[in-house]
């Protein structure tokens, strides 16, 4: 029965006659605006947790940016201090269209060509995180052959640790394809081959257990794995990567990056870590700060069973309910604080079942055809990997601030659907 909890809404939000607004714009005419689905970011808040991250971490800010990445997202970063982690050459690209310098940039990815490799030294990328020998000798032949300046470069190492949270996002354990196993003494090995390589200056170890974690003991157990080879080799630098979870539905609660910060820094001092910490959250800083807009089409009463409400977007434009069994509520921007008596299966646009955007969710019990029905916390790998399954156009991205909106993504159109196509 129970209201939406408004912890769950931006921080900007306000309810005004029942509507809701986030940085000083009502969603209802937001959504009359730019149509829906469409995204809408509380600004401030994305800068806010950038801030609150530099606060904690200092230069060692990273913004894991695989969580969402437009240039406006990739600008906003870097005036906030963080610097940005990219792990494809396309991640690469759009931040070096958004002029963050290379600098700034932190290569990450488990299998990146000599193409992409190529592409960062020449754009003379901060740092490299070698995941595998073969990137090694990728980097060697690089430098050597085509007399690009030695870059400075960290060791994915895997510390052997199952994070709390979906196996798929889970990247620690032994069974990984990420990094260099620290039992089997890979590691090891790979850090002595670095170091006696003249193509490449090792400043530091990393190590990211995985995504979505409540449960913070999993960065213990993994410091406490880590120790005995960062301590040995006394670098300058230790990335205990990303992957701080947030709360998407009533109930959840997790720590602060304040309080994330407070731990790592606690469990790296008690193990007589002296490099200086660094990391890579992406979903913290941007998960809480958007909602999805959309509009009922259809609403379904199956006696008995269960009532299908139908909207117009779904898996593609967010594909984490399918991917992972993710939850989230719902709610009409049109009544905020109504009560939700109504449980209902919402669902997209798309040709199959398993096209679920929130199995149970609770609505009002007023609900029509062509309300706007709204869903918090999706700001963090939705639109990142949202799809043209169907050939359903992308949704824009509204950032929203000071009672002003700038449209940072465009909608995609029909005929971005054919602009691929050659013949
Ligand atoms: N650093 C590395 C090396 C990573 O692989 C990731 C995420 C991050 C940082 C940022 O992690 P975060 O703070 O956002 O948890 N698509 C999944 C999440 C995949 C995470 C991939 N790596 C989801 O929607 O839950």
């Amino acid at each position: 029965m129970t209201a939406l909890a408004r912890h769950l809404l931006p921080d900007s939000a306000r309810v005004v006659g029942g509507r809701l607004e986030i940085g000083g714009c009502d969603l209802l005419e937001l959504a009359e605006v730019h149509g829906t689905p469409v995204f809408v970011y509380d600004e401030q808040q994305l800068r806010e947790r950038c801030r609150e991250t530099v606060a904690a971490f200092g230069d060692g800010a990273t913004y894991g940016s695989k969580a969402f990445l437009c240039r406006a997202m990739a600008r906003l970063v870097v005036e906030e201090g963080m610097r940005i982690d990219v792990a494809t050459g396309g991640e690469l690209h759009v931040a070096l269209a958004a002029d963050v310098p290379g600098e700034r940039i932190v290569l990450h990815g488990n299998n990146k060509s000599e193409a992409e490799l190529g592409m960062a030294l020449a754009a003379g990328i901060g740092r490299i995180v070698i995941d595998s020998d073969e990137e090694i000798g990728r980097i060697e032949r690089l430098v050597e052959d085509e007399g690009f300046d030695v870059p400075r470069v960290l060791l994915r190492v895997t510390p052997g640790v199952e994070a709390h949270t979906h196996e798929y996002v889970m990247t620690g354990q032994e069974d990984t394809k990420f990094g260099f196993s620290l039992e089997s003494g890979a590691a090891a090995a790979a850090v002595k081959r670095v170091q006696a390589s003249r193509s490449m200056d090792l400043v530091g170890l990393h190590a990211h257990i995985g995504s979505n974690i409540f449960l913070l003991s999993g960065y213990e157990k993994a410091v406490d794995r880590l120790a005995p080879l960062v301590n040995e080799l006394d670098l300058p630098e230790l990335c205990l990567g990303g992957g701080l979870g947030v709360a998407y539905v009533d109930g959840e609660e997790t720590p602060s990056i304040t309080e994330w910060a407070g731990l790592l820094k606690r469990c790296c001092a008690e193990a007589g870590i002296r490099s200086s910490l660094v990391v890579e959250p992406g979903r913290a800083i941007v998960a809480a700060a958007a909602v999805t807009l959309y509009r009922v089409g259809t609403i379904k009463e199956l006696p008995g069973i269960r009532t299908y409400v139908a909207v117009d977007g779904g898996m593609s434009d967010n594909p984490r309910p399918v991917l992972y069994g993710s939850g989230y509520e719902t709610f009409l921007p049109r009544a905020t604080d109504a009560e939700r008596p109504l449980v209902a299966t919402v669902v997209g646009k798309h040709c199959e079942s398993g096209d679920v955007l929130v199995r149970d969710a609770r609505l009002p019990a007023d609900l029509e055809v062509g309300d706007v029905l709204a869903t918090p916390v999706t700001g963090a790998y939705g639109h990142s990997m949202a799809s043209n399954y169907n050939k359903v156009p992308r949704p824009p991205v509204v950032f929203v601030s000071g009672g002003e909106y700038r449209v940072v993504v465009r909608r995609e159109v029909l005929d971005d659907l054919l602009w691929l196509d050659l013949d």
